[in-house]
């Protein structure tokens, strides 16, 4: 195996690190990491679960690039850079590169469906208390988007929105009241139109062309309901 420096930035320290980590083609950062916690620093607090790009739980900064840290890899940075992790800068941090992600989570509708129908058998029933468990839709809630948007106050943030939307895309009749929610002002209209949220997500949500999907639907409807109110 060939191996790498890398720098990690230690957030109750106030420190950069340097470990030096074996790797081969395969090797993520996230392999990186528990091969420093377990072999030389088991002080070291990041988060991580799946490790295949389900969970959410791995975003950080590598190079200055958000990325799920599960998915990325080492032989994927040109071995003349070096290889600098830090923790995703607006996040609640709590340690080294872990935050916590309460305040981000808190954004979504309390009233968001989580559950889905399978593709692959539309009749199988879904099993009890399913709802406490399933993820919504494809968004893994990692985080990355917020995280790259340059609003980052008084907003509800890219992945609450894009929930949003996805809400009014299942039930086309409920659309007035997620509207209104999405019509709020810390929402739809504090958006910059940057896309980054749309650039970073891992899993295609697309955030950024949801917000812009909902802002045309406020808009339309602010437009139907004028029309209506004009006199004959
Ligand atoms: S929309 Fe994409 S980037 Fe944002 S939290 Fe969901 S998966 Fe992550
Ligand atoms: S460890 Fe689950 S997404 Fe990276």
């Amino acid at each position: 195996m060939k191996e790498r420096t890398v720098t990690v930035y230690r957030t109750a320290k106030k420190t950069v690190d340097e470990f030096t980590v074996p790797y081969n083609e395969r090797t993520t950062i996230l392999d990186a990491l528990e091969y420093i916690r377990l072999q030389k620093d088991p002080d070291l607090m990041y988060r991580q679960s799946c490790h295949h790009g389900s969970c959410g739980t791995c975003g950080m900064a590598v190079n200055g690039e958000f990325v799920l840290s599960c998915i990325k890899r080492l032989a994927d940075i040109p071995e003349d850079q070096a290889v600098r992790i830090e923790p995703l800068p607006t996040m609640h941090q709590i340690g080294d590169l872990a935050f916590d992600p309460a305040e981000f989570f808190n954004e979504f509708p309390d009233d968001i469906e989580y559950k889905r129908v399978s593709e692959v058998n539309t009749d199988a029933p879904v099993p009890r208390d399913m709802e406490h468990y399933e993820r919504f839709e494809s968004c893994i809630e990692c985080g990355l988007c917020v995280t790259s948007c340059p609003v980052t106050e008084d907003w509800m943030g890219p992945a609450a929105l894009a929930s949003i939307h996805r809400m009014i895309e299942k039930n086309p009749d409920d659309a007035d009241t997620w509207l209104d929610r999405a019509a709020d002002k810390r929402g739809v209209e504090r958006c910059t139109k940057d896309f980054s949220c749309s650039r970073v997500c891992p899993t295609g949500v697309a955030p950024g062309k949801r917000i812009t999907l909902l802002g045309s639907m406020i808009k339309k409807r602010e437009k139907a309901r004028a029309s209506e109110e004009k006199p004959e």
